[in-house]
């Protein structure tokens, strides 16, 4: 569930930090990477040491140093992270985050960023229930931040009632409700084909492609970042299984056509993958062999099924958007928009893959995003990149009919 997700924890200064060390372990277990960062107060209650030691990653906490604004400024810390979780929040900090004020890295962070934010407040019952924590809490809610608990119970202070932190289960329950139904594709099923296919000769040869897969992978990784249920269907690479994805190992042509119909029905495919266009004709069950004095044999080739053209077409169960890659040497928008409509996919990304661009195998790639209405010309960046945005702009695509429906 929470796989691949990039969670900022932030401590803060109240006794329940000593159960933000099981949450950091609940969350990874799960899947999550959490970084976190400390008020001067939590390490009071908490270590960083033990902290890091739990997040396998350096604990952050001083605004002024050097290093930290060098290596990972406040920006940065927030930009890398899908969600911001502040656990314990103490009455302190949410005073700080209604007012606006920001005069360490946990409160600066939570003022620079623009991800949504989830708090678990912790305090005495006294604290809890007065009139100025409330209206925090209220500006807080006003403002979208999101709560888990505080829950009734005895406090470490002798009194009993409401203010006791959530327990660590029931926050990774709200994150997990978070993902589930928060993040912007969210509910929509996603197929990506993702680098070479292998046609086989005999059961030792192949024919193949130079496709590294780099681009197919991070675009899987990018759409089920974004919440999407994504299948990717990858013939064979040296990139890692994206987390959170269904990964479906295939070799050829016919067995990528054959997985991505089984995964349908879709609302996203998103066809990355090289797919060779011709296999051999006969693919013998031994190994074809050389005899002295006999000629070199052909091979006679046959056409593989195309998967884009496919998927466009397929009726009922056709994706509400279909996305292809133009790989061309020449004449890049104006091939790459006739195939759009040959393919009859919805958009084109046009990379120009000339052998001095270094896109086969290399980790940027400079692209054109192709539509009904035109081209639109994308800076080169790095592949993952290439997918964060492509990712963004397939959830807008569906922000936009979602909200013409209604
Ligand atoms: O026709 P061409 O190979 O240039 O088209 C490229 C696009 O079509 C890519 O998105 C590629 O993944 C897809 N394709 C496919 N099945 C094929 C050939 C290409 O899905 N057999």
């Amino acid at each position: 569930m929470l796989h691949g997700k990039r969670i900022l924890l932030i401590i803060s200064g109240g006794i329940a930090a000593y159960k933000s060390l099981d949450l950091i372990r609940r969350l990874r277990e799960r899947g999550a990477a959490v970084r976190c960062v400390l008020t001067e107060s939590a390490t009071q209650f908490v270590t960083p040491l033990s902290v890091s030691a739990l997040s396998e990653d350096r604990v952050y906490g001083d605004l002024f140093s050097l290093t930290d604004e060098a290596e990972m400024g406040h920006i940065q810390l927030s930009r890398d992270a899908d969600l911001l979780v502040v656990a314990p929040a103490t009455t302190n900090i949410m005073a700080k985050m209604a007012q606006g004020i920001g005069d360490d890295l946990a409160t600066t962070v939570l003022l620079a960023t623009d991800k949504d934010v989830l708090v678990a407040p912790s305090m005495n019952v006294r604290m809890w229930e007065h009139a100025a924590t409330q209206a925090n809490i209220a500006t807080l809610r006003s403002r979208g931040i999101r709560f888990a608990g505080p829950t009734e119970g005895a406090m470490a202070c002798g009194e009993f009632g409401e203010g006791r932190m959530a327990e660590p289960l029931e926050i990774v329950a709200e994150i997990e409700t978070y993902f589930a139904t928060s993040a912007p594709l969210a509910g929509r099923r996603a197929i990506v084909t993702s680098g070479p296919t292998l046609e086989a000769i005999d059961p030792v040869r192949y024919v193949a492609n130079r496709s590294s897969g780099k681009q197919g992978h991070a675009i899987a990784a990018a759409l089920a970042g974004m919440g999407a249920e994504t299948v990717l269907v990858t013939g064979p690479t040296n990139e890692a299984a994206p987390a959170g994805v269904d990964v479906q190992q295939i070799e050829s042509a016919q067995e990528m056509y054959d997985a991505c119909m089984g995964a349908l029905p879709a609302d996203i495919a998103v066809c990355a993958a090289a797919v060779a266009d011709w296999r051999p004709a006969l693919q013998g069950d031994s190994k074809i062999k050389k005899a002295q004095g006999t000629a070199p044999p052909s091979i006679e080739m046959v056409e593989n099924p195309d998967i884009l053209r496919a998927l466009s077409a397929a009726g009922n169960q056709r994706p509400a958007l279909v996305v292809g890659f133009a790989a061309e040497t020449d004449n890049l928008i104006d091939n790459a928009t006739a195939k759009l409509a040959r393919k009859e996919c919805d958009w084109i990304i046009a990379n120009d893959v000339s052998p001095e661009t270094g896109t086969f195998g290399g980790d940027t790639n400079t692209v054109h995003l192709i539509t009904a209405t035109g081209a639109e010309d994308w800076p080169e960046m790095q592949k993952s990149d290439v997918a964060d945005r492509l990712a963004e702009r397939i959830a807008g695509h569906f922000d936009q009919t979602t909200e013409a429906a209604q």
